[in-house]
């Protein structure tokens, strides 16, 4: 395994870029309605990314992915191919998750919107989520071992009986949209430390059910199981000289 360390001139391009992801994650705050269409979110983000920041959207033609962006909505747990015939209604979560190339740079982010009037314990997934993967991020530091992120992951969201999804995991970036290491979401052992100017992600996928997934016919798509709902938060993270920067 070769695990890249970004010189400075590589960091400032990769802030350069997720500030682009960050940006384009607000923007299509005020869309995320009941009745429009995944297909138009995408198209939506397509324009702002392609027209107005002169940005690839690096999903698009990604081992043939045929869209933007993926949107996956309550028991999607990642990689929804947005479609033109699937609409928001009131009640549902989704998250948007956007990937983008600039100046031959990546980063990676995603979050979840709530779609109208949403039951309580689909909000508390969707801050349960993002608080496990914040709280995750305060080990990274040079000489910790990677393993730190995963555990206290599984740690936090076992209190509430939810479950991590193991077969989709972080990884490096910034070369190229997916780079070594890979970052497990889940309790592990794996045995490597975090070196400053590391940058990778760190995505957890949590369900309220069973961990399980399965892929549909689409190929992409990912499924709970159980059909229970599964939420996802994802930043990309700079390793700094005494602990951790979130790209954004
Ligand atoms: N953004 C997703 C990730 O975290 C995957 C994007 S590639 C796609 O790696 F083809 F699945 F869209
Ligand atoms: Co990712």
């Amino acid at each position: 395994m070769y695990i890249r360390i970004n010189s400075y001139k590589d960091i400032n391009n990769i802030i350069l870029v997720s500030k682009i992801v960050h940006k384009v994650l607000n923007y299509i705050y005020k869309f995320i309605k009941p009745g429009i269409s995944t297909g138009e979110i995408d198209y939506i983000c397509y324009n702002k990314i392609v027209n107005y920041y002169k940005a690839y959207p690096a999903s698009l033609g990604y081992m043939n992915y045929p869209k933007s962006i993926c949107t996956s909505i309550n028991d999607i747990v990642c990689h929804g191919i947005p479609r033109y015939d699937e609409f928001l209604k009131d009640g549902d979560i989704i998250n948007i998750d956007i990937s983008i190339c600039k100046n031959n740079y990546y980063s990676d982010a995603s979050k979840m919107y709530l779609v109208g009037n949403v039951k309580r314990k689909y909000i508390n997934l969707c801050k349960v989520t993002k608080r496990s993967l914040l709280k995750s991020l305060k080990h990274i530091k040079p000489g910790n071992k990677l393993n730190l992120i995963g555990n206290s992951i599984q740690n936090y969201i076992d209190k509430f009986g939810y479950s991590v999804v193991r077969e989709y995991c972080g990884h490096g970036i910034g070369k190229k949209l997916h780079e070594d290491p890979f970052i497990l979401h889940y309790k592990n052992n794996y045995n490597i430390s975090f070196k400053e100017g590391m940058i990778f992600t760190v995505e957890p996928m949590i369900n309220i059910g069973s961990y399980k997934t399965k892929i549909m016919k689409d190929g992409w798509t990912v499924k709970t199981i159980d059909k229970s709902f599964s939420a996802q938060y994802e930043y990309t993270v700079l390793v700094t000289n005494n602990g951790y920067k979130i790209l954004k």
